[in-house]
């Protein structure tokens, strides 16, 4: 029998944003020092794991229907005679505490976002069936990743953590809840990580924080460092060909971040800059800490530094008190930005926010009617941008194989999708690509 045929298996799903996926990723590699191997199929997994997201109330209402899923599929396992374990992590455990327990019962334990580093710790535990129902939502004092095994990359493109949590307490939103305040790693700690994602075969980084412009790590000397040394440190590296760093938070990007716009070459030309609305008296609502007018100052010095620079946003619509007059300064806004992507949602009441609590929440219908009308006007710039880009070559990072034999699927500078006629060996590598063909969400090209 081969080793391999004994090895437990492991199946995540990860819900949410682009720090949930980091997450998952570092438990992965946790489980893979621990022996466990990974399967995409849920039904041959030995451990099955739920890595969460709350920020919507669709997001959370997911897991409890995935969850009644993984309790059959478990049923079904058990009269073979195997054996499932049952996690959870992330955002909705911080959220929902004991209630995923009186929800889902079977769940065998469930760990918050800043204390998924003691998931080995809990799995021996369950499994040597010396406890269950474990829950940690614990604000550690210690920080999660100085316990972490090294990170390894799996592609060319990797996520770095550098910041967590967030302070704004924007009014709609439950990160500052889940994620607890700010925390800035150290910039040696950053560096490090980086230099082991580029030694196993990583050529992009991109480096993530709920409020990735508000880093403050140490250096060496136990000096504040901001987010635009880290952004210079990393240019230095050998072997890295892209830089990004995401979500930033329009009030904090200050000069010294435009700047490195323009100095730094590696780092792309493309920033998500979150503006939720473009009407100053929902802004206000919302706590945020710039208006429509600040926010296209900024736009404006950041295409300055570099004017190839393009730009994507988050969008709510419908939040409490948004008129129609609101909404129409929303589209102005999108019109001046000329967004080439952006995500919009309705806005979602979340339990515990101010904003849930608010007079002149709006209907649904309604909420629905701008989402469809913003969408449209969003698509239709995004398709406009990919069709610009007929006949031009970008560098393009192959990151998956397509759908059809011998095609791979890479991204531009721009986060574009290209579907390329490539052999699979150019996976993780950078190649010019002539663009040939357009839609709204993916262009064509060839290898030049
Ligand atoms: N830290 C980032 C993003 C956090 S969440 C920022 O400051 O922008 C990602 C996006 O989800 C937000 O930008 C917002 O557009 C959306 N979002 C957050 N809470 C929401 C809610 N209650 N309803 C609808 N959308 C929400
Ligand atoms: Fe949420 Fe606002 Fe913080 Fe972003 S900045 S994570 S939207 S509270
Ligand atoms: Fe969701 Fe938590 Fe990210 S609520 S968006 S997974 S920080």
């Amino acid at each position: 029998m081969k080793i391999n045929a004994m090895k437990e298996k492991y199946f995540i799903k990860t819900y949410g944003c682009q720090m949930n996926v980091y997450d998952s990723h570092r438990m992965a590699m946790m489980l893979e020092d621990m022996g466990y191997e990974k399967t995409d199929k849920q039904a041959d997994a030995d451990f099955v794991l739920f890595n969460t997201c709350h920020i919507r109330e669709k997001a959370a209402e997911k897991l409890f229907s995935d969850l009644g899923r993984a309790l059959l599929i478990k049923n079904e396992r058990s009269e073979r005679g195997l054996d499932t374990v049952i996690g959870v992590a992330g955002c909705v455990v911080q959220a929902e505490d004991e209630q995923i327990f009186k929800r889902a019962p079977y769940v065998d334990f469930a760990l918050g976002p800043l204390t998924y580093h003691r998931l080995p710790e809990i799995l021996k535990k369950i499994k040597q069936k010396k406890q269950s129902g474990i829950l940690d939502t614990d604000f550690p004092c210690e920080s999660k990743f100085d316990f972490l095994p090294e990170n390894k990359a799996t592609g060319g493109c990797s996520f770095l953590a550098v910041q967590e949590g967030c302070n704004n307490f924007c009014t709609y939103c439950v990160v500052p809840y889940t994620r607890g305040v700010e925390y800035s790693r150290p910039v040696k700690d950053v560096i490090d990580e980086a230099k082991n994602l580029i030694a196993t075969g990583t050529l992009e980084i991109n480096l993530l924080g709920q409020n990735v412009n508000s880093y403050h790590g140490e250096d060496e000397k136990g000096v504040e460092r901001n987010l635009a040394y880290l952004l210079n440190k990393m240019a230095e590296l050998d072997g890295l060909k892209r830089l990004r760093y995401t979500t930033s938070y329009p009030a904090d990007v200050d000069d010294d971040l435009i700047k490195c716009h323009h100095d730094i070459d590696i780092l792309m030309p493309y920033l998500h800059l979150p503006v939720q609305s473009g009407s100053n008296k929902i802004l206000k609502l919302m706590n945020r800490r710039h208006s429509a007018e600040t926010y296209l100052e900024k736009i404006a010095k950041l295409r300055e530094a570099n004017p190839n620079l393009r730009f994507s946003s988050d969008f709510i619509v419908g939040f409490p008190f948004e008129t129609d007059e609101d909404f129409e300064k929303t589209l102005d806004l999108v019109d001046k930005v000329k967004y080439i992507q952006a995500f919009s949602f309705k806005y979602s009441r979340r339990p515990g926010t101010p904003a849930a609590e608010m007079d002149g929440q709006v209907p649904e219908k309604i909420k629905k009617e701008r989402l469809d009308i913003l969408q449209a006007k969003l698509f239709d710039l995004q398709e406009k941008f990919n069709k610009s880009c007929i006949g031009q070559s970008f560098d393009v990072l192959f990151e998956q194989k397509g759908r059809h034999k011998g095609q791979l699927i890479g991204r531009t500078p721009y986060m574009q999708n290209v579907h390329v006629h490539a052999a699979d060996d150019m996976m993780g590598k950078i190649l010019k690509v002539k663009i040939s063909d357009a839609t709204t969400n993916s262009l064509q090209g060839e290898v030049i």
